[in-house]
């Protein structure tokens, strides 16, 4: 007698989401414009004080939330930001969704060169429910050029200058053990905006060669209506 088949329901361990989006050219244009005046103006505030970025061959900067260049950004990230709200509730199915509003509280610039990095952090926020994020602005050839393939040995290299998170544990030897290894890589590319829940931890790896690494870095609070 032929064993019975058995319907096996596969039960995924999931822990959280990142979103991505490219914001394109043309928003680009304007912010690289206004990044470059605060960047030769000596008056700009560092925001350097407040961050962990090993960014000693570059700046980290404030950025004006008034700016005209930046506020169509501003907006992009709020609208991103309520559809995230909306989609992690829709995802655990929680009906008990109360009615918040994102708002960009603080932004900043870093512009990075060989040798500068980031190590593991994660950000504060001014709201328990909280986004932080990230959007490229500028990103030189070695980086533009490096191999998808994120393989790490024979020192390949394959990964400097991208930006890595973390949201468990990292073991190279996890899949022979069943253990799917609990980070994740991500090539940086000019317009690509990650967003992500401000405790997920993430780090930026150094890259050697010409050119500026340029990003910005924003949070997002999530203000009660009412
Ligand atoms: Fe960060």
């Amino acid at each position: 007698m032929a064993a019975k088949q058995l319907e096996v329901d596969v039960i995924p361990l999931t822990q959280s989401f990142i979103f991505k989006a490219n914001v394109g050219q043309a928003i680009i244009s304007s912010i690289n414009q206004y990044l470059d005046e605060i960047l030769a103006d000596e008056n700009t505030k560092s925001h350097a004080h407040k961050l962990v970025g090993q960014i000693t061959r570059g700046k980290q900067l404030e950025i004006s939330l008034e700016e005209d260049r930046i506020i169509p950004l501003i907006n992009i990230i709020q609208s991103l930001g309520q559809n995230y709200y909306e989609y992690f509730y829709k995802k655990t199915e929680d009906t008990s969704q109360p009615q918040k509003t994102a708002h960009v509280y603080t932004m900043w610039s870093v512009h990075s060169y060989a040798g500068d990095y980031n190590p593991l952090h994660d950000h504060g926020n001014q709201t328990l429910q909280g986004l932080s994020g990230s959007l490229y602005a500028k990103i030189p050839l070695v980086i533009q050029e490096s191999s998808d393939d994120l393989d790490l040995s024979n020192a390949s290299g394959n990964q400097n200058g991208y930006l890595q998170f973390v949201y468990g544990d990292s073991p190279v030897i996890g899949p022979s053990m069943f253990k799917i290894p609990q980070n994740m890589a991500v090539k940086p590319v000019v317009g690509d905006l990650y967003l992500w829940p401000s405790w997920l931890e993430h780090m930026v790896y150094p890259f050697d060669g010409e050119g500026e690494r340029r990003s910005i870095a924003f949070n997002v609070s999530f203000q009660k209506l009412g």
